[in-house]
């Protein structure tokens, strides 16, 4: 063959490769709102940056028809490009050839992706959308998750892992997905379960639909492990573009920072945000988007456990991740599910050097049968696991309650919160003030010609000596009362202050989180 002969036949292969499973089982991805595994990765990275790892890869199998099914790329795309210039690794499984199914050549192809990644310090973004293990290929399809499972987890809190989940995702599948630290679930044309709906009805008898036993909303609602959704896969790009904004490429590095210009750091209507009544709720958003830079939060987990506010911000241009007590939803209660959710961010935020802010207006941890049978002993204790240990900036401001164990494990000053501000709304006791009374004066309020009205009065002398943060800041636990106004420039002076900070834990083979 001449050489133009052998360009001709390059040509042609890539061509073939570029079509996947071919043009009519593109139509029928179209036809379901979805895009092809190229389009995706186009979408994702910054035009024409995208290199190609890997093009002409295909299957060894010849079980089950596969010799007569060989597809270039064996259902993968791989490689790597830019996000507003910045290095990222991706593989974007290829529903229309065999459904996206994993096998040995496929799963080869992921880690290398993987091993790329850890060895030169970038993100794997993975665009998953498969039928699960190649059922043609057996055993080999397991092996093959195992690696990628196993490289999951040799390459957690060295390097950001982020999954969109763009179709199927069931079985062992979800794993990977589980193991990586942000997932991303596109409604109604995604969803992700470890047993199908037919598994389910044969055990439990349960009928359920697959959009209901693991569907965007369902995961994003009830289980928690959809960090983000989105309407499309357009808008779920497009989050994924903006969550690598506030990332390091892996932890040795600094998240990136904006320029900023030092302006009016003054926020007024904060010193009216906490209502006469303490009882009263207020949301704490407000609150976040009064300090943190305009427009400059991605909430994290926004559906979920509701009454704690997770997410990553910009303050003065740094990136910062913000853990707030929502006072909106069961009065900011801790309980399971939000200990969970922000002690998982925690621990995020500290693997990739990301200053931690945190909110706190927490009455308690949530009391009952329901929560303590679940075991909120061992899942509350994984926040104070998750602050105790982190070595990144920690500044806390304390808005209104913070009361018993949870204000210790809400980045208290005693677990290692580097700057701790309250607010002159500030209540730090070991309980509310109503309770405190009826505990501590059970027998003079007994006594009384009038229990009621000395339950009060002793309500009123709790409240007067310990609902304030002045009994904290006289032992140096508060550094400083601030007005609520001053919040924003507090923190940009306390985060400046602490960009140098080192803190290192004690030698060790790693710590035993109460999973
Ligand atoms: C091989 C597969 C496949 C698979 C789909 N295909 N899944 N090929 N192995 N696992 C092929 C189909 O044969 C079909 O080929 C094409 O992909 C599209 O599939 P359809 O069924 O036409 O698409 P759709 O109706 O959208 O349904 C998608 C689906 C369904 C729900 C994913 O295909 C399905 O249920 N697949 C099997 C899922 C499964 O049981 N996987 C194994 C799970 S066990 P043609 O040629 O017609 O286009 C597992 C264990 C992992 O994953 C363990 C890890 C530790």
């Amino acid at each position: 063959m001449d050489m133009k002969g052998k360009f001709d036949a390059l040509e042609r292969m890539t061509a073939q490769a570029l079509l996947g499973g071919g043009a009519d089982r593109i139509a029928a991805q179209h036809k379901k709102g979805k895009l092809t595994a190229r389009e995706r990765v186009h979408l994702l990275l910054d035009e024409g940056s995208f290199q190609e790892i890997g093009q002409l890869v295909t299957h060894r199998s010849t079980n089950f028809g596969l010799d007569k099914q060989t597809f270039l790329g064996d259902g993968v795309v791989t490689g790597y490009g830019t996000i507003d210039g910045r290095l990222v690794y991706v593989f974007s499984q290829d529903f229309t050839v065999l459904g996206g199914s994993l096998a040995e050549a496929h799963a080869e192809k992921m880690c290398r992706i993987m091993d790329l990644a850890m060895q030169n310090g970038a993100p794997v973004i993975g665009l998953n959308d498969s039928g699960g293990a190649r059922i043609q290929e057996g055993v080999v399809s397991l092996a093959g998750y195992a690696d990628i499972f196993h490289r999951n987890v040799r390459s957690s809190g060295v390097v950001p892992q982020i999954s969109a989940i763009m179709g199927p995702c069931a079985g062992g599948a979800v794993y990977s997905p589980a193991l990586t630290d942000f997932v991303l679930m596109v409604e109604h044309t995604s969803y992700m379960f470890v047993t199908g709906p037919n598994v389910v009805k044969t055990v439990t008898h349960e009928e359920v639909t697959a959009e209901e036993l693991g569907g965007a909303a369902t995961h994003a609602t009830k289980s928690g492990v959809a960090h983000f959704t989105a309407p499309n896969e357009l808008e779920a790009i497009r989050q994924l573009r903006r969550l690598v904004g506030y990332l390091p490429a892996n932890c040795e590095e600094e998240p990136p920072a904006l320029p900023y210009e030092p302006g009016d750091e003054g926020r007024p209507a904060l010193d009216a945000i906490i209502p006469e009544n303490p009882n009263q709720p207020y949301d704490i958003r407000e609150v976040l988007n009064a300090v943190i830079d305009p427009d400059s939060s991605m909430e994290v987990h926004a559906d979920y456990a509701r009454n704690m506010v997770i997410g990553f911000a910009r303050i003065a241009g740094q990136v910062v991740g913000c853990v707030a007590n929502q006072p909106a939803v069961l009065a900011g209660v801790l309980d399971i599910d939000a200990s969970i959710k922000a002690a998982r961010f925690v621990r995020f935020c500290d693997a990739f050097n990301i200053p931690l802010v945190v909110f706190v207006d927490v009455p308690g941890f949530l009391p009952g049968t329901e929560q303590e049978w679940r075991g909120i002993i061992d899942h509350g204790a994984k926040l104070l696991y998750a602050f105790s240990e982190a070595t990144v900036p920690r500044i806390t401001v304390i808005t209104r309650k913070a009361y018993g164990g949870a204000y210790d494990v809400m980045n208290s000053k005693h677990i290692g919160c580097d700057m701790n501000y309250a607010w002159p709304s500030a209540e730090i006791a070991v309980m509310g003030a109503k309770g405190a009374a009826e505990i501590i004066f059970k027998n003079d309020i007994a006594k009384a010609a009038d229990p009621q009205a000395k339950w009060k009065e002793k309500e009123r002398d709790y409240q007067e000596q310990f609902a304030n943060p002045y009994e904290a800041a006289a032992r140096g636990f508060v550094d400083e009362v601030i007005r609520p106004e001053e919040t924003r420039i507090k923190l940009i002076q306390a985060l400046r202050m602490l960009r140098n900070k080192v803190d290192k834990l004690p030698r060790k083979k790693h710590g035993n989180i109460p999973l």
